[in-house]
Parts: structure tokens; C-alpha cells; sequence
């Protein structure tokens, strides 16, 4: 059994708890050569970190990477580079605050993981969430930057994958608006400036009531050649839909036109097609670039719906471990919408996937792109 890890030759494993000394993750099927520096891990990182505003969790986590292993550097390589080996990647928690969560040792916050692990596993690290924590993300984060360096070695910087926040609770972005270059320019990963300043007055809203709000991210890659996923149970979408519905407190992924192209007719579906310089070229994109399970060059588009906090400062009612009825609030320095923090690691999950795919369909066909 081996829950811990997904992928196939780009094989990530996580470890660690959000209140032990450190997380990490261990990434197997590297292959060599890859540029690999601790300042690209760590830049993606930073963009996870608790802290960076009022709108996150103000826990203090640095988010230190160290790289342990599997990546060396001497006067011929030209930088350090990935050997081959086992990459594994720490992290340590330095900020922990174990006592916020005194109050849950024996009681279910509504809406967590509580119930379900004791239920599972009948002994939890009530400290944090220990493994249920979204700590673990951290670990997502570090392997999707290794990832990108893959990517980039392997397409020469053509694959180009980012993400944003598309709505926050029923508030959404204009898609007139919408320009994802000013992504990194306010603190909700917002595509839409002008949510984004929205935005503020409803979270500050939602948090000075003790309540959370969900969130939908939207995560893209572009450059990404036709060919990539195999049919039939290692699909591109199926994939992607697997590695973004494992992020903590996702609820459900769609790709492309998802739940609306049940809504929709075949004409209206249909990616029409027209022979263009260097073949095909597409008049839409309702599949969000997957057909049968595979690539077709049209950009990647798929969206994750991220539930609001379950841990809140409103009293939920819920039981003890030992079936008495009582009601949680839960203290502690919790995300007001887990979804903004959620837009790195979403990203992160798409890298690792294509990542992964490409190595198998280079193992399959032995080219890294489309036939002919
Ligand atoms: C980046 C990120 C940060 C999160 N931070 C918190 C948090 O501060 N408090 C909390 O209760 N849940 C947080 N969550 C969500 C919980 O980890 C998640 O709800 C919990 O593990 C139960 O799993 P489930 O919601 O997938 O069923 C976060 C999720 C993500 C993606």
C-alpha cells in the first residue's frame, strides 16, 4: 500500500505533519540533467507561505526548502543538476502552536477531517490536523516546481502552466476583465483586478464574522503538444482530475466546459476544426485541450472548486470522541478562504501530471510530441 505517492515516472511522495519537525516529500523518476536550484523551489514556495496577508493564515511558516538529495553540482555542469536518483526535499515547521487545538483533542470540528480519521484510523494527531493538514501542500508545491524544471528541459520552455482565483463564495471575476498577467498583483491571485479589490471588503466581511468562504480556482497550461495521456485508465483528464481533487478540501473538478457541457448540444460542443499552417487548428476549446484521454495542443483548462474553512470562529455543533453533544469553535490562526492559498498547489498538481505524462508517452513512443 502506498497512499502517500501518486504518478507513474515522475513518482512524488509526500511525508510529515504539520506539528512534527518538518515535512517533505520524495520525488522518484527524476530524470538527469535537469537545472535544479533551491531558489526555484523555494520562489514557489513563497508564493504558498502563510503570512503574506491579511487575507491568509497569519501563522509565521518560512517554508525553508532543502534539497537532500539527488541533485549534484561541480565545475562541469553548469549548475546543479539533477542525477537521477532520489530528490528528496525538506521542509521544517517552525511555527507551531500546539495548544490551539486543545480544545479539539476529543472533539469533531463539522466539516474537518476529525471524525473520519478517528473513525479510520481510531488514534489522530489532533495537533493541526497532523497528516489531514494542508501543510502537506507544501510538500505539493516543491515537487510541482521540479516539475516545471522537467517540463522545461524537456520542451525548452514552452510549457507555461498558471493558475487564479475565478470566484470567491458566489462572488465571481468578469471575463471581460480578466487578464492573467495581473495574477501576482494582489493577494487573491485574482485574474480580475477589479475583483480583486471587491474581494477585500468581503472577505474582511466573512472573517470579522467568524465565517470562511469557498473559493474556484482555475489552473491552465499552455505549450503543452498534442499526444500527451493514454487511454484508457491513464487519461490525461483522468489524471489531472485525480491530482486536483487530492488537494485538501477540493469538492469538484471540472475540465474544460465541465458540468455546463451537459447543458449544452453537440453543435454547440462540438471543437470545430480547420487545416491550419502547421495542421489542425481548433475553432474553440470546449474540452479544455483533452480528446480520448489525450493532448491536443489546445491550451489545458481545468477548474477546482474549494470548499470555505471548515475551521471557524461560529459555533458548529458536533460531538466528543466519547458521543457527547456539544459545540466547536475553533480558534487558531486558520485561512479565511483556503482557496487563495489553494491557486500554488493547484498549479503545482497540473506540473506534476504533465510532467508525468510526458515521460510515459516519451517511454510509449519514444518522442516527446506528436507523431508525423
Ligand atoms: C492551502 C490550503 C490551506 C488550508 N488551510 C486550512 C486551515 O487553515 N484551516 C482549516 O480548517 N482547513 C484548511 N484547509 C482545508 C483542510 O486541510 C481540509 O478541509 C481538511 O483536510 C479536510 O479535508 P477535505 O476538506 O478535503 O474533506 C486548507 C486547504 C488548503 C488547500
Amino acid at each position: 500500500m502506498s497512499d502517500n505517492s501518486f504518478g507513474t515516472l515522475f513518482r512524488v511522495t509526500t511525508w510529515g505533519e504539520s506539528h512534527g519537525p518538518a515535512i517533505g516529500c520524495v520525488i522518484d523518476g527524476c530524470p538527469p540533467g535537469v537545472l535544479l536550484r533551491t531558489e526555484d523551489i523555494q520562489a514557489r514556495l513563497d508564493r504558498r507561505r502563510p503570512g503574506t496577508s491579511r487575507f491568509v493564515t497569519q501563522r509565521k511558516e518560512a517554508d525553508q526548502v532543502r534539497i537532500l538529495s539527488g541533485v549534484f553540482e561541480d565545475d562541469r555542469t553548469g549548475g546543479p543538476r539533477t542525477t537521477g536518483t532520489p530528490i528528496s526535499l525538506m521542509i521544517e515547521n517552525t511555527d507551531q502552536r500546539s495548544r490551539d487545538y486543545d480544545d479539539i483533542r476529543d472533539t469533531y470540528r463539522p466539516g474537518h477531517a476529525d471524525y473520519a480519521y478517528d473513525a479510520k484510523y481510531g488514534l489522530r494527531d489532533y495537533r493541526g490536523g497532523g497528516r489531514s493538514s494542508a501543510r502537506e501542500t507544501a510538500c505539493r508545491v516543491a515537487a510541482g516546481a521540479v516539475a516545471e524544471r522537467v517540463l522545461d528541459a524537456l520542451y525548452g520552455g514552452a510549457v507555461r502552466i498558471y493558475a487564479g482565483l475565478v470566484a470567491m463564495g458566489p462572488h465571481k471575476v468578469d471575463p471581460a476583465r480578466v487578464d492573467w498577467e495581473t495574477v501576482s498583483e494582489n493577494p487573491f491571485f485574482s485574474p480580475d483586478p477589479v475583483a480583486a479589490v471587491e474581494w477585500e471588503g468581503v472577505l474582511d466581511g466573512a472573517r470579522k464574522s467568524g465565517d470562511s468562504l469557498g473559493a474556484l480556482i482555475e489552473v491552465r497550461a499552455t505549450g503543452v503538444p498534442a499526444g500527451l495521456g493514454a487511454p484508457v485508465y491513464g487519461k490525461l483528464d483522468s489524471d489531472l482530475a485525480a491530482a486536483l481533487m487530492s488537494i485538501n478540501a477540493a469538492k469538484a473538478v471540472e475540465i474544460g466546459d465541465g458540468l455546463a457541457a451537459a447543458m449544452i448540444t453537440g453543435t454547440g460542443n462540438a471543437d470545430e476544426m480547420r487545416e491550419g499552417k502547421g495542421g489542425p487548428t481548433f475553432l474553440a476549446n470546449h474540452a479544455g485541450g483533452v480528446m480520448g484521454g489525450i493532448s491536443t495542443g489546445q491550451d489545458l483548462v481545468a477548474r477546482v472548486a474549494i470548499k470555505p474553512t471548515s475551521s471557524i470562529l461560529s459555533p458548529r455543533r458536533s460531538v466528543t470522541a466519547d458521543g457527547v453533544e456539544t459545540e466547536v469553535v475553533t480558534k487558531g490562526r486558520h485561512d479565511p478562504c483556503v482557496g487563495i492559498r489553494g491557486v500554488p498547489v493547484a498549479e503545482a498538481m497540473m506540473a506534476c501530471v504533465l510532467a508525468d505524462q510526458a515521460l510515459r508517452h516519451r517511454g510509449q513512443t519514444g518522442r516527446l510530441g506528436p507523431a508525423g
